[in-house]
């Protein structure tokens, strides 16, 4: 199928849609200056993602994985919305039942407004105890600049960390259960992500596996690409405009 008519396809799927699933990943905020993992700039002083984001690598060098959040909050806190946020926004307001599952941690879908995110991986803004200590909340949100690295609870005098989910780590039941269920839909469609990490980038072959309408939007082809019914070649900025104009006005 060519790009036009995957465009029309994809286009005409949404015009009757009433329930929309989509499942964004870091590609979304690359417009936004906000590195991808796997692009160009995913490494912090030569760490690669892979070696900071686990639990381990944090009970082996608390403060070099706080440095790296630090730089990523700071980074993000300079940042803006672009307009794939701005399309995703809008949509969550013009679909009678719209979910957004995103896997990024960086908070740009609800600073543009989106209604109804599920955070499959968490918040950059929020903090929990390390230890789960148990006379803290499990997690809260904490956007301060932090003076000291790492941040310690007032609960045990342990460690703070990001309430993020790390390699390794499970999803959170009731936000896995609130993404399974978000699966039922009638269009579901994948936005800059890698779709290589698990057990996020089975949702949209699940979706599909349910009857819905799959499709997907990234520069490069993806693991998912053969596998949805329209695959769109493009950055995410880019697509989300021109699907938006082809549907109309609300
Ligand atoms: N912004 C964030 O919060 C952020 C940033 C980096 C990584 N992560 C984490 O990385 C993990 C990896 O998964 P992932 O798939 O989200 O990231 P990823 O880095 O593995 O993949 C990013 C994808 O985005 C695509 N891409 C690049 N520019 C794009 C654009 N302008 N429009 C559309 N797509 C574009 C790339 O081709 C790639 O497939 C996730 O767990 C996520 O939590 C989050
Ligand atoms: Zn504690």
């Amino acid at each position: 199928m060519s790009r036009d008519a995957a465009m029309v396809r994809l286009s005409e799927r949404l015009e009757s849609a009433h329930r929309v699933t989509v499942v964004t990943g870091a590609g979304v905020s690359a417009a936004s200056g906000v590195p991808t993992f796997r692009g160009a700039g995913g490494l912090w002083r030569n760490y690669r993602a892979e070696d900071l984001a686990t639990l381990a690598a944090f009970d082996r060098d608390p403060r070099l994985v706080w440095e790296w959040y630090a730089w990523r909050r700071e980074l993000v806190r300079a940042a803006r919305p672009n307009r794939a946020h701005e399309v995703l926004a809008a949509w969550s307001r013009r679909f009678p039942r719209f979910r957004l599952i995103t896997q990024n941690v960086d908070g740009l879908h609800e600073r543009a407004g989106t209604e109804n995110v599920i955070r499959f991986h968490g918040s950059l803004w929020e903090v929990s105890c390390r230890d789960d200590c148990g006379r803290v909340p499990r997690r809260w949100p904490d956007e301060r600049t932090f003076e000291d690295l790492p941040p310690r609870c007032s609960g045990c005098e342990g460690f703070l960390r990001p309430a993020v989910i790390w390699f390794g780590e499970p999803i959170d039941p009731e936000v896995l259960a609130a993404a399974t269920e978000a699966l039922d839909c009638d269009v579901c469609l994948a936005v800059g992500t890698s779709a290589v990490v698990y057990p996020a980038a089975g949702l949209v072959t699940g979706a599909g596996a349910l009857g819905a309408f799959t499709a997907e939007i990234n520069p490069e082809s993806t693991p998912a690409s053969g596998a949805v019914d329209a695959a769109i070649a493009g950055p995410a900025e880019a697509v989300l405009d021109e699907l938006d104009r082809l549907l109309g006005p609300p």
